[in-house]
This record gives C-alpha cells, sequence and structure tokens, in this order.
C-alpha cells in the first residue's frame, strides 16, 4: 500500500530525502473519490518522475456557500486501493488545519482568468484553488504537477499562477478521460441517478455534434452555442453556460478560426456538471 502522509513534517522529510537520492518528483493534487481520470494523471507521473504523490484534500474554500462541499464523496479505502494499483508511492491526506493554521490569511488570486466561465458562477472558487495548490507545490515541491483538462479553467488558471509567481514546478496537462458512452468522469457523477445519467450524456453528445458542424462548414460562434443549448435543454438538463472561448487567454470568440475552447456547465437534477471540448477549425 503507498504510504499514508498527513502532516506537511513527514511528506516534506519523504521529498528531501527522494530528492538527495536524485530522484524526480510527481505530484497529482486531487479531492480524492478517485477514478479512472484521476488514474490517468497518476499513470502519467509514473511515466515521467520516479516518486509520486497523490494529494487527497477536500479544499473548503473553494466551495461557496449552499456547494456540496458537507455532502462531497469520500472514501479512502478505495482510494488507497487505486493508488496502490496504478503504484503511487505515497498519499498526503492533510486536515484541514494542517493546510489552514489559526490565523491564515493569504489568498492567491489570478485575476482575469478567474472571472469568466466557472468562475462567475461560483464566486471565489478560483480564489480558493489557486491558493490550495499554490501552498501544495510549495509543501511538496514537485519537479512535475499533473492537472486534467476536465477542468480546463483551473487548468489555465494554475499555468498563470506559476508563470507569474515563478513556481519552479512543470504543469503537465491531461487530456479528459470518458466513460465508453462518452460521459466525461467526475466524483460527481456519483450523485446522478440512473436516469440522470443517461440524460447527462446530451453534454458531450453536443460538444460532438458542434466538431461536426464546424467540419461540414459553419464556424459561427453564435449557431453553435445555440446547437449545444439546444441538445442539452432537450434531455431536460438546465443549461449554466456554453461559450466559445480562446483555449489560452479565454477571450470571447465569435467565430471559429483556430482550435477553440467549448466550455460548458449545466444542472442535471440537483447536480452541477462541467464539459469541454477544444473545437478544431475545419
Ligand atoms: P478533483 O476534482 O479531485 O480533480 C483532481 C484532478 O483530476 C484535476 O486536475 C482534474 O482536472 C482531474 N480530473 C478529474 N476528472 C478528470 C477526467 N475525467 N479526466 C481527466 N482529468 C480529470 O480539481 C480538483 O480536484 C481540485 O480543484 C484541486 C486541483 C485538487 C484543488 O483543490
Amino acid at each position: 500500500m503507498p504510504k499514508i502522509i498527513e502532516t506537511i513534517d513527514q511528506v516534506r522529510e519523504l521529498v528531501r530525502g527522494a530528492k538527495a537520492k536524485g530522484l524526480t518528483v510527481g505530484l497529482v493534487p486531487t479531492m480524492g473519490y478517485l477514478h479512472e481520470g484521476h488514474m490517468t494523471l497518476v499513470k502519467r507521473s509514473r511515466l515521467q518522475c520516479d516518486l509520486t504523490i497523490v494529494s487527497i484534500f477536500v479544499n473548503p474554500t473553494q466551495f461557496g456557500e449552499g456547494e456540496d462541499f458537507d455532502r462531497y464523496p469520500r472514501d479512502m479505502e478505495s482510494d488507497s486501493e487505486l493508488c496502490q494499483r496504478e503504484g503511487a508511492d505515497a498519499i498526503f491526506v492533510p486536515s484541514a488545519s494542517e493546510i489552514y493554521g489559526e490565523g491564515f490569511q493569504t489568498v492567491v488570486r489570478v485575476e482575469e482568468l478567474s472571472l469568466p466561465l466557472c468562475g462567475a458562477h461560483r464566486p471565489g472558487h478560483f480564489d480558493g484553488v489557486a491558493t490550495v495548490v499554490l501552498k501544495l507545490l510549495n509543501i511538496v515541491q514537485p519537479d512535475a504537477a499533473f492537472f486534467g483538462e476536465k477542468d480546463f479553467q483551473q487548468l489555465q488558471v494554475i499555468r498563470r499562477m506559476v508563470r507569474d509567481l515563478d513556481v519552479a514546478v512543470e504543469i503537465v496537462p491531461v487530456p479528459i478521460v470518458r466513460e465508453p458512452d462518452g460521459l466525461a468522469m467526475s466524483s460527481r457523477n456519483s450523485y446522478l441517478t440512473g436516469e440522470e445519467r443517461s440524460r447527462a450524456l446530451a453534454l458531450s453528445r453536443s460538444l460532438v455534434a458542434v466538431q461536426e458542424r464546424v467540419n461540414r462548414g459553419v464556424s459561427d460562434g453564435g449557431e453553435l452555442v445555440e446547437l449545444v443549448r439546444g441538445i442539452i435543454s432537450q434531455a431536460g438538463i438546465e443549461v449554466e453556460y456554453v461559450e466559445l472561448r480562446d483555449p489560452e487567454t479565454l477571450a470571447e470568440v465569435t467565430k471559429i478560426e483556430g482550435p477553440t475552447l467549448l466550455a460548458l456547465a449545466a444542472r442535471v437534477g440537483k447536480t452541477r456538471l462541467i464539459d469541454n471540448r477544444v473545437i478544431e477549425a475545419a
């Protein structure tokens, strides 16, 4: 079984020992309830680094009021088994007080990239993400850290933060892992009833439909967004946002002329799901 570490001192000791032997260290930050999407990040880290540390911390500061912090799914036994199967060396599971000590008051904000998309609907969310990720990077000081494109905006926020603050780490993006029927894997899929899960397939289906439409010569952003909204609404899903954005700057895009991020968030029943795809121009 991978070593389970609960304190900052212990994880630092492990990393110091590894680095003294000339080993490279990879970090996979997660909130647990691990699935094959997370495991792909672990695989990438194992390929690239000598020692892989998975962190599991359900970070309270990135959840808004009325969000699912209290009921976020947890299963340490299954998480350890998956980490063992994939050959992770250690799991860092700090308590909230280990991460946010008494008197804690610092916030990291990536100004512009945090504003649109999920940032507009979850005020303060990316401040919580940036702050905890910078802390994890400072605690572990890995050579590389692995993030999924499932959370595309999060990835760009973290990349910008690392560049802006000169954090000495390579941020490695990993493509979205989907279920065989197209549903993007997510810990929150466990909230869905069977019926909701079938309806949720409209999300990934709509992303594929847009690429097909673009391949057939449509480049008008408004038309493509309407196509997505139509497919999703027809499945009885409430759209939160559907937007076309520049994949790097997240600036709005009205016409597909190069690789363009199509990002969406929607509510299936009470469950908020996100998905995205980088659309290639025809
Ligand atoms: P969590 O939602 O647990 O996701 C941890 C990492 O797994 C993120 O980088 C996320 O993008 C990636 N991931 C999740 N589902 C994926 C999928 N289907 N395919 C590929 N990658 C996937 O994201 C967070 O936790 C938190 O915000 C965190 C970065 C840990 C900070 O608290």
